[in-house]
Order: structure tokens, then C-alpha cells, then sequence
């Protein structure tokens, strides 16, 4: 049987990975919208194939590599290392697997276990490193530093394809997040909400639908300073990303970090959507817009579900980890 997106059928996994042709659900909002003339739709990237918006980004990034000769069947010995907080590793480790290159992940200690253990268990080298939740560059001991000094000191066995500097991640939202969004709504898309990691989505989508309408406003969600977030940044920690270019972005919020736990809880509780912290904290930010605003079409990113930081949620939900009152 060969690939065939309208019944399903993959010949490689790597063929379920999203484009215009196999798109990722757009989902509205049934009881969480605050203005009827407002929806809010949710794109789930958390059904991608190897669970996350990074799924996009990961793709392009290793077919970069492939393009420029740095990975190739031809070259058996060679593999990828990536400093990451978990989720590209994970959507790398998972490519690299289906083509059969290695992958060590260079990977900060506060990265939640499930994490670490999930990057291991998709057959990646995990090195943990003292850093930022979000990798810091400038130290060399730090996991930007340290997958460097791999790439450097051994050429012949990793090539590094650097999410926060590399155009291709830009790219891979220019190929098919923005088209799938453009597609999905007919070009009924007025907002797109996102938040910020390597800034590669954002630009990205930003980018292509710019071009299609300039008017489309692109908002994105930012955490309090101190936040536990895993994947997001404040813009005191974007100088990291190469990628990030405020002009194509119209308004930041700023929101207070708790609220990506509470939200993510009511997005599971009242809309049946298995919400991550960082989609809650984008849910929080398009609320507010739709609130203010009354009348608009507007679409979330939401990168990840919330399976993957169930310690983090815990933690600022502790109710969640209590028996008490429960059926014996
Ligand atoms: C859960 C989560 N949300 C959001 C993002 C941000 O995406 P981007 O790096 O494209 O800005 C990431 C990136 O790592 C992430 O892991």
C-alpha cells in the first residue's frame, strides 16, 4: 500500500509528518471562547507523529543537514547532536531512528524527567547539563556550549543542526504551519497566537501569512520573569534565538507564568483538549485579546499536550497527586 493522507495510510511515519496535504487539527473552542464573535481555534500539534510542534522544525532541520552532505546514509558514523529542552531532541531522536543516524541530546537538568527519560527511551544520548531551563548560550559548559564543543571537536561523527541559529526552522513554519493555517480557515484567520521558544514558529507562520495578508495580527505570549515553563522564554532569554524578528510581531503579553498550569487544567476539564503548560499560557493570552477585541477569527498554536509535564503540573496543582476523597 503506498502513503495516502485522505485514508490514513503511512508507508514511513516519517510520511505522517504535517503539510498543507496532512495537516494538524484546527479545533474550536466549544466553551472556553469568551465572545461568540471571536472564536478561538485550537491547532493541535501535539498529534504530530513524534508529539510536538517540533516535529516540523526537526524534519526540516535534518533535511537541511542531508542537503549540505553533513548526514547521509553514505556516512554511517555520523549522527546529530542538539542542545534542547526536550522536545526537539525527542522529534530529532525519532527521525534520526526511522534513517538510522545517532542523536545525543545535550539536554538542561531542570528539563522534567518524563523528558530526559522519553529522549532515552527514543534511543538518544542524553548528556544533563547545569543550565537554563531554556539553554543559555555564552558558557561552555552550558548545553548550547557543550553540543558545540562536540561538532567541533569530533566533525566526522556529529553534526550539529542548532534549532536557535539555523534558517531551516524558520523555514519549516514558512512550508506549513502558515499554509496549513492559511488553508484551514479559507483565510478567515485574523489572529494567530503563539509563544516563544527558538522564535522558529512564530517567524515562520508570521512570515507566510503576512504575505498573504498583511493585516493578520501575530500576538505572542511571553511568562513572567523566574517562570518554570518548559520550551517557552521571556524576552529577557530570547537574545539566544537568531531567529526572532519583532517586526513581524504586533503585540506581546506578558502573563503571569501560574496561569499556564491553571489554564491547561481547564482546557483538559472543559473542552476535552490534553493541554501542555505552554498552550495554556497562549490559551490565556488569546482569551484576553478575544475579550478586548469582541469581534475577530483567531488561531492558537498549541505546541504540546500535557503529558510530558505532569511533574510540573503537579507541582503547581498539587491537588492533582492527592488520594483523598477518591473511590477505594
Ligand atoms: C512545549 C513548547 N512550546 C512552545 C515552544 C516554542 O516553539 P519555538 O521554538 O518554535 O519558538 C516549544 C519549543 O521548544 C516547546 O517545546
Amino acid at each position: 500500500m503506498k502513503t495516502d493522507h485522505t485514508t490514513r495510510v503511512y508507508d514511513s511515519i516519517l510520511d505522517a509528518l504535517p503539510n498543507e496535504s496532512n495537516p494538524s487539527p484546527l479545533v474550536r473552542l466549544q466553551r472556553l471562547s469568551p465572545s461568540p464573535t471571536f472564536p478561538l481555534w485550537a491547532k493541535l500539534e501535539w498529534l504530530n507523529p513524534f508529539g510536538s510542534v517540533k516535529d516540523r522544525a526537526a524534519a526540516e532541520l535534518i533535511a537541511d543537514l542531508e542537503r549540505q552532505g553533513k548526514l547521509g546514509a553514505d556516512q554511517p558514523n555520523r549522527g546529530i547532536v542538539e542542545p534542547t529542552s526536550g522536545n526537539t531532541g525527542l522529534s530529532l531522536a525519532a527521525i534520526a531512528a526511522v534513517k538510522g543516524y545517532s542523536m545525543r541530546a545535550i539536554v538542561p537538568q531542570k528539563v522534567p524527567d518524563e523528558k530526559k527519560a522519553l529522549l532515552r527511551l527514543a534511543g538518544a544520548e542524553v548528556d544533563v547539563v547545569t543550565d537554563a531551563l531554556c539553554p543559555l548560550p555564552g558558557t561552555e559548559d552550558g548545553s548550547i556550549g557543550l553540543a558545540r564543543s562536540y561538532s567541533r571537536a569530533q566533525p566526522d561523527r556529529y553534526a550539529m543542526p542548532n534549532q536557535y541559529e539555523n534558517p531551516a526552522n524558520v523555514r519549516a513554519h514558512e512550508r506549513t504551519t502558515g499554509p496549513e493555517i492559511w488553508k484551514q480557515t479559507g483565510g478567515k484567520v485574523t489572529h494567530v497566537f503563539t509563544s516563544l521558544g527558538t522564535a522558529g514558529t512564530v517567524t515562520g507562520l508570521a512570515r507566510f501569512l503576512k504575505a498573504q495578508n498583511p493585516n493578520i495580527k501575530i500576538i505572542t505570549v511571553q511568562p513572567t520573569e523566574g517562570h518554570d515553563v518548559p520550551g517557552l522564554r521571556n524576552l529577557s532569554q530570547i537574545g539566544v534565538s537568531k531567529l526572532y524578528d519583532p517586526a513581524l510581531i504586533d503585540e506581546i503579553l506578558e502573563i503571569p507564568y501560574e496561569l499556564a498550569y491553571q489554564r491547561a487544567a481547564e482546557l483538559f476539564r472543559r473542552e476535552g483538549l490534553r493541554a501542555g503548560p505552554s498552550s495554556g499560557l497562549i490559551f490565556e493570552g488569546a482569551r484576553r485579546v478575544a475579550e478586548r477585541e469582541q469581534v475577530g477569527f483567531g488561531v492558537m498554536i498549541f505546541c504540546d499536550d500535557v503529558f510530558k509535564y505532569m511533574s510540573t503540573m503537579v507541582k503547581h496543582l498539587p491537588e492533582l497527586a492527592t488520594d483523598e476523597g477518591g473511590a477505594s
